[in-house]
Formats: C-alpha cells, structure tokens, sequence
C-alpha cells in the first residue's frame, strides 16, 4: 500500500528499508496514549475553530472507536504501518472518509510521539513507583519480624562489628526510598507537554497548546518547539533513575545469593524461587537473585545506549530518536519484572537468625569495643586499637577468642582490663550500645523503621 506520506515521493520502500523503519511492532503498546492525545488534539481543533465543533466530534467519536475496538480484538494491528500515529490515523481515515484526513492538522509525529513517549512512560512509572513502595513494606516487614537477630556486620566482606539483620535489611529500605524520590523528581520534569511544537517551528494555526496539555493532564507545556520535539531527557532521567533502582536491587541479590551459601546459610529462599540442578542433585540454585543482578547490566546497556544515540544528533527530530522506545522500555519490562520477582522473593524467604548468631561470635567482630573499653578508661583511641590488635594477634595463635581470652592474660597488656570486660564485649551488648542515631541498637532501628513507614 502506498504509504500516506507519498507525494514528494512515491512512497514505495524496498521492503527491508521498511523493516527498518518500522516502529509499530515497538510503539504498538502507546496506542491508548496515542488515541488519547488524538482526541485532546481533536478538541483543541473544534474549540479553537480550526475545524468545526461537528468534525471535532466525530474525529472523537472515531477514535474513541478504535481504542474500543483494539481493545476488544475486533481490531487488529496492521503491521505495514510504519507507527503507531500512521496506523492510527489510517483506521481512522478509512472509518471517516476526509474527515478523518483533518486530525493532523496543526501537529506532526514528532510532537505526537513526544507526546506518547511522556503519557506511556508516566503511567507506567506509577506502577513502578507502586511496585518499589511494595518492596520497602516487605522489608520493613522483615525487619519488623526479626527485629533482635544478630549478624555480622561486613567491610571488605570481612566481618567487622556485630550488627541487627533489621538494621541492615532497612538499609535496602533507605535507597529504595530514595529511589522512589528520584523517579518522582524526574516524573516532574516527564510531566510537561510537548504537543503543539508540531515539526519543529510551532504552527501558523492559532492553536491552544495550554488547552490541549491540561486536557492529558501535564502541568505545564515545552516553552521551546525545538526543544520540545528533539530532546529525549526525560527518557535518559528515567533510564538514570531506573539504573540505580537497579544497581541497588542487584547489591541486595548478591547478599541473597551469598547468604542463600553454605558458608553463609543466613536465609533460605522458598524453593518457588530457586531452581534445581540438570546434573548435581543437591543443588537448589539462587538463580532469580542471580539474573536481576545480571539484568542490571542490561538496564544500564539501555541507558548508555541511548546515551550515544543521542549525543551527536542536530536539532531538531532525527529518525535515530526512534530508538529511544526500544532502550525504555526494555528497562522498563527488565525492572518491572524484577521487582515483581524480588518482591515475594524477600517475603518467602526463611530467616536463619541462628546461623547468623553463629557467624557473628567468630571473626573477633567485638575487638572495636575493646578498644573503646580502654579509651573508656583513659588511653588514647590509637593506643587502645594497637593494643587490641595484640591481644587479637595472641588469640589466633593460641586458638581462643576474646570472650574466652583469661583476664590474668589481658591484664599482661594493660592494668585497665578488669572482670567487667566480659561484659563489654558481650555481642547483644556490643549491639546494644550503638545508640547513635542511625545506629544499630535495637532502639534506633526502631527509630529507623517507625520513619520508614512514615514514608509509605
Ligand atoms: N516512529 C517515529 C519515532 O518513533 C515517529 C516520529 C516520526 N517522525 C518523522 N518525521 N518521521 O520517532
């Protein structure tokens, strides 16, 4: 068929040049975005008197159709459509006779698939916004659950200081809400209407380009046509947004996965998210964990991608901004699926507090407060670390820890220890002293979880 553009040419691509150039496989899934900016458009013609009120209403009337119709089955997608817009606009022509030929009258595709890209990606980053809140409840949940368990506190993945597993599971919660914050920040900036740019000068129409973006719900409109029609940030804010989201899911995967270990056997994960072995028959496999810390690297591959495809391209459209959809919403499918996934996973999953517990009496994971034992009692920070370190030194030779380390042997290192440094290093105790705010006693996790659920 010929295409709807022919005149200036005839409008018969080679078939693979129109493989390449087709979109509607890709932009298909905005056609709600696309029919719903179709009829904001129609409106603004029929009230500004650029068509009359009659053809405003049944371009309305039409394209309320073919969502209608999409949506029940009864219409299909014609794939020889180079997008969305044209395939739109075909149906409707064909349905309306010349009526149908008017709706493009004041706009052209590149304001309209700006315009779709903002409506699509605003939707949907509600969902992901829902689908993050969710994941901060599950684990304020776990937190909440296993409140008073002890585990070792890791730098270098060495163990360091004793510390609450609820404590470290709401720190996943902390960069989620942060996460959560700048989807919402970068929603503000998406939230801007770029209809009425048209091609990329504006129009001679007298067009209500306010009318038309408070119709489709943005706050504001582009102030610049150029800008509106050419510039994909707000695409690369999200990919930014959803790289991080993503980062952070795949930092907490990678403890899944090492505390799902043998070496660790920290939690266990519900049989429905793990997976078996074709060979060892032992074997239950954190694989879930494992890909959403793999598709991390995917979502940022989206976002360099897009990255580059922009970074040389004149003002104002150019055909390379067609790939913008495929690197969003590949993030977009890639996150969303993952956090579907992570979700039940981290509710599932069977806490083992007394592996944890185990874990943490080894390591001489208390030695920090030793030190600050003896800087209690009047040595300086420095001497008491060095002294400490000796003490350490000596245990690992002599196969003792410093619970069990005689007090007649840490008196030869210092007159300061007494009978009271038992108890100073006791774990629960160690933990229980860190009253710090941000700290991890029991008290300011408490303090931690009651502000994150204010956050919900
Ligand atoms: N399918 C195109 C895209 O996604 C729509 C805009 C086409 N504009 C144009 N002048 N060819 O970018």
């Amino acid at each position: 068929m010929a295409k709807m553009w022919a005149g200036r040419t005839a409008g018969n691509v080679d078939s693979l040049a129109d493989q390449l150039n087709s979109s509607l496989p890709v932009d298909c899934r905005m056609y709600k975005q696309d029919i719903a900016g179709s009829i904001a458009h129609a409106a603004m013609l029929g009230k500004t008197g650029i068509i009359t009120g009659e053809e405003a209403g049944q371009l309305i009337e039409g394209l309320q159709g073919i969502l209608a119709d999409l949506e029940s089955g009864a219409l299909a997608f014609d794939f020889s459509c180079e997008d969305i817009h044209m395939f739109v606009e075909q149906v409707l022509t064909e349905r309306l006779g010349d009526v149908g030929k008017k709706l493009h009258t004041a706009r052209s595709r590149n304001d309209q698939v700006a315009l779709d890209m903002r409506m699509y990606l605003r939707d949907e980053a509600q969902e992901i916004l829902s689908l993050i809140r969710q994941l901060v409840q599950v684990l304020a949940g776990l937190a909440e659950k296993n409140q008073k368990a002890v585990m070792p506190g890791y730098t270098h993945l060495q163990r360091a200081q004793p510390i609450l597993f609820s404590h470290h599971i709401l720190a996943y919660a902390m960069m989620l809400l942060r996460d959560r914050d700048r989807l919402t920040d970068c929603l503000k900036r998406m939230n801007v209407s770029p209809i009425g740019c048209c091609a990329l000068a504006g129009t001679t129409y007298a067009t209500d380009r306010d009318f038309e973006a408070a119709q489709l719900g943005f706050d504001s409109i582009a102030l610049n046509s150029l800008d509106g029609v050419s510039d994909r940030d707000f695409c690369l804010e999200l990919l930014s947004c959803f790289s991080i989201l993503m980062m952070h899911l795949s930092r907490f995967s990678e403890e899944l996965v090492l505390w799902a270990s043998w070496e660790f056997k920290f939690v266990e994960l519900s049989d429905s998210y793990t997976t078996g072995s074709s060979i060892m028959p032992q074997k239950k496999n954190p694989d879930m964990a494992e890909l959403i810390r793999g598709k991390t690297g995917r979502v940022y591959g989206d976002l360099m991608g897009l990255l580059t495809t922009l970074k040389g391209l004149p003002l104002a459209y150019n055909k390379d901004m067609q790939e913008d959809k495929e690197a969003v919403f590949d993030a977009l499918d890639t996150v969303k699926l993952c956090l579907q996934v992570m979700i039940p996973m981290a509710d599932t999953m069977t806490i083992l507090p007394d592996n944890m517990r185990r874990a943490a009496q080894q390591g001489f994971i208390n030695a920090t407060d030793m030190a600050d034992y003896l800087v209690k009692k009047g040595l300086p920070f420095r001497t008491a670390y060095k002294i400490t370190g000796e003490i350490v030194a000596d245990c690992i030779r002599k196969g003792l820890t410093l619970e069990t380390y005689p007090l007649e042997a840490y008196k030869t290192f210092s007159p300061l220890f007494e009978e009271d440094i038992y108890q100073e290093i006791d774990i629960e105790n160690c933990v229980e002293k860190r009253i710090s705010k941000g700290g991890t006693s029991s008290a300011s996790v408490a303090e931690q979880l009651a502000w994150i659920r204010t956050q919900l």
